[in-house]
């Protein structure tokens, strides 16, 4: 098997399995996008914490639209895994983040699920090739890893194991793209994956700031919410970069800033600046541009903080 046996925009039923944070959060999603949702989960009370979870939920997905058919009566709990596996054409296991509980769980779902169809983890961090070991198909288990909450960040990183077939990972992201879903899908296995590891250099950076007195919790809070943070909705860190070179851009930023890499600015041990690497992020900035000028880029920044200053009523 290489190629799953469903096409992408005829699956109707997910399985979602482990109804926590995660698998709730995909659970209200899938069916605000008109799926049937099949849910297992083998926590006592898990049922009416899901049901918490998804009528918790629906306001938010109301007002960012349902689709067509979509209704919260479309979710089914099935007390055993084959049961809610049997009529599924795409399962999103969504359980608590240990590598022996993953091994044995996919194992299972591996073993029940229909012929073919595909098996994505949620996982935050591990990699499918860690995470198959005890599967009888590994090339159908994927990587799916969404952000909390899943119902309403629209980012999902997929990658798949070595073992992986190329054509699972392209059904998976076209999958999670026809269910409305900002893909990034991934060449090759990175531990946290490419937003994980941004967040948790920031993450670490502060919690050693805290660690050292260098700032408190809510100068570490301020700093974001009143300072880069307002920028990365509209652009992320390299663009946000680009336009710090003023009409230079990237290249004239890389070699103005280019020093301070060598001062002692965080505890991470900078990249060396070499001329292929200062050349492969101008060339990104360029493309990720697409034909817009610098100041077409001003323009668009500034409208997009305002906007985001406004919906957070701080104008
Ligand atoms: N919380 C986040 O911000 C976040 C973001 C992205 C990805 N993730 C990943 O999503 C997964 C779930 O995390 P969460 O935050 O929803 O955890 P959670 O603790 O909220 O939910 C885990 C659920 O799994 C259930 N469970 C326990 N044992 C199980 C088993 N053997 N089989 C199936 N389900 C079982 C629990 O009853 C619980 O409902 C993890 O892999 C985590 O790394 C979490």
């Amino acid at each position: 098997m290489t190629t799953p046996p469903v096409a992408v925009a005829d699956v109707r039923t997910v399985c979602c399995a482990g109804t926590g944070v995660i698998g709730g959060g995909w659970a209200a999603y899938f069916l605000a996008h008109g799926y049937d949702v099949v849910a297992w989960d083998p926590a006592p009370g898990a049922e009416e914490r899901l049901r918490h979870l998804v009528d918790a939920a629906w306001p938010a997905l109301t007002e960012l639209g349902l689709s067509e058919g979509a209704d919260r009566s479309r979710l089914t709990l099935e007390p055993d895994l084959a049961t809610a596996l049997a009529g599924a054409e795409f399962v999103q296991e969504s359980a608590p983040e240990d590598l022996d509980l993953k091994r044995r769980l996919l194992a299972d779902i591996d073993a029940a699920a229909p012929e073919g169809i595909v098996i994505s983890s949620s996982t935050s961090g591990y990699g499918m090739s860690e995470m198959y070991t005890s599967c009888q198909n590994p090339e159908r288990l994927v990587v799916g890893h969404p952000f909390n909450p899943p119902y309403l960040i629209p980012l999902v990183e997929v990658v798949g194991g070595e073992k992986t077939s190329a054509e699972v990972v392209a059904w998976t992201s076209d999958f999670f793209r026809h269910a409305g879903k900002s893909v990034i899908t991934m060449e090759r296995e990175v531990p946290g994956f490419i937003a994980n590891r941004l967040q948790e250099a920031l993450w670490r950076e502060a919690l050693h700031m805290v660690a050292a007195g260098e700032a408190t919790v809510e100068q570490i809070d301020l700093s974001i919410t009143d300072g880069p943070g307002l920028r990365w909705p509209v652009q992320g860190p390299m663009l946000t970069f680009h336009l710090a070179g003023g009409q230079g851009g990237m290249a004239h930023m890389l070699d103005h800033f280019g020093p301070s890499l060598k001062s002692p600015w965080t505890r991470l041990i900078a990249a060396e600046l070499t001329p292929e690497l200062r050349d492969a992020v101008v060339a990104g900035c360029d493309r990720e541009a697409h034909g817009r000028t610098i100041d077409d880029l001003v323009a668009e920044r500034d409208a997009g903080v305002i906007a985001v200053l406004r919906a957070l009523g701080r104008t």
